[in-house]
């Protein structure tokens, strides 16, 4: 009696367990089967390869698919774009996966993130993946619009710990490198965002 319930409660939890695994993964698995492979672009040397073939860049610019997907009004400009680009023959689209410290802030202070902007990059990424649009995911960018570099150095100074306002700061001030090292190591769940979608 002893002797089972010792070997009962192990393979409990190890029911448990799985079944966890099952209920996080199991889409993932079940969507490998059904739909064909969406594979990630990569390089050699100089060239684009796709599945072990060159590949060439048919692209656009629409940094605003993110932002929009967040607003109930706008989300359907995501799906309009991504069918206007793929109908045009366009494979790649460039668009924002940050946003900081602004309206529909993916970051909205230093570390903090905003489940609902997450939410809505899932949904960009499976409108392009359903158009056969692959996605080129800019995580900072040069500009004001958007916070990016301008805004991590304003972070750094409001709370005192900047060394310098110049926005070139950036790249060398130990504080904002690790703001967004933070940034960078939230990274893993863009990229579940992505396997789910591949
Ligand atoms: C990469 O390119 C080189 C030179 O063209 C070629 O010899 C090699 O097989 C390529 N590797 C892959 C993995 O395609
Ligand atoms: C940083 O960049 C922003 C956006 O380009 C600009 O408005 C601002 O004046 C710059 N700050 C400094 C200190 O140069």
């Amino acid at each position: 009696m002893v002797g089972g319930n010792g070997l009962f409660y192990p393979i409990l939890g190890f029911a448990s367990c799985v079944t966890f695994i099952y209920l996080s993964f199991g889409d993932l698995m079940v969507n490998n089967e059904k739909e064909p492979k969406f594979g990630f672009v990569e390089r050699n040397g100089t060239q684009f390869m796709l599945d072990g073939s060159a590949f060439y860049i048919n692209g656009w610019n629409s940094y605003w698919l993110m932002d929009h997907a967040a607003d109930e009004y706008t989300k359907p400009r995501v799906r309009a774009m991504l069918q206007a680009g793929a109908k045009m023959g366009l494979t790649v689209c460039r668009t924002w996966a940050f946003n900081d410290g602004a309206y529909n802030a993916l970051q909205s202070s230093p570390g903090r993130f905003n489940e609902h902007v997450f939410k809505a990059l899932d949904h960009v990424i499976a409108e392009a993946r359903q158009h056969g649009v692959r996605l080129l995911l800019s995580l900072v960018n040069n500009l004001q619009a958007y916070g990016g570099k301008t805004q991590y150095v304003k972070w750094a100074w409001e709370e005192g710990i900047g060394l310098s306002a110049s926005n070139d700061s950036f790249f060398f001030d130990p504080s904002i490198r690790s703001y967004f090292k933070t940034y960078i190591k939230v990274s893993p769940y863009l990229l579940l965002s992505l396997r789910r979608m591949v």
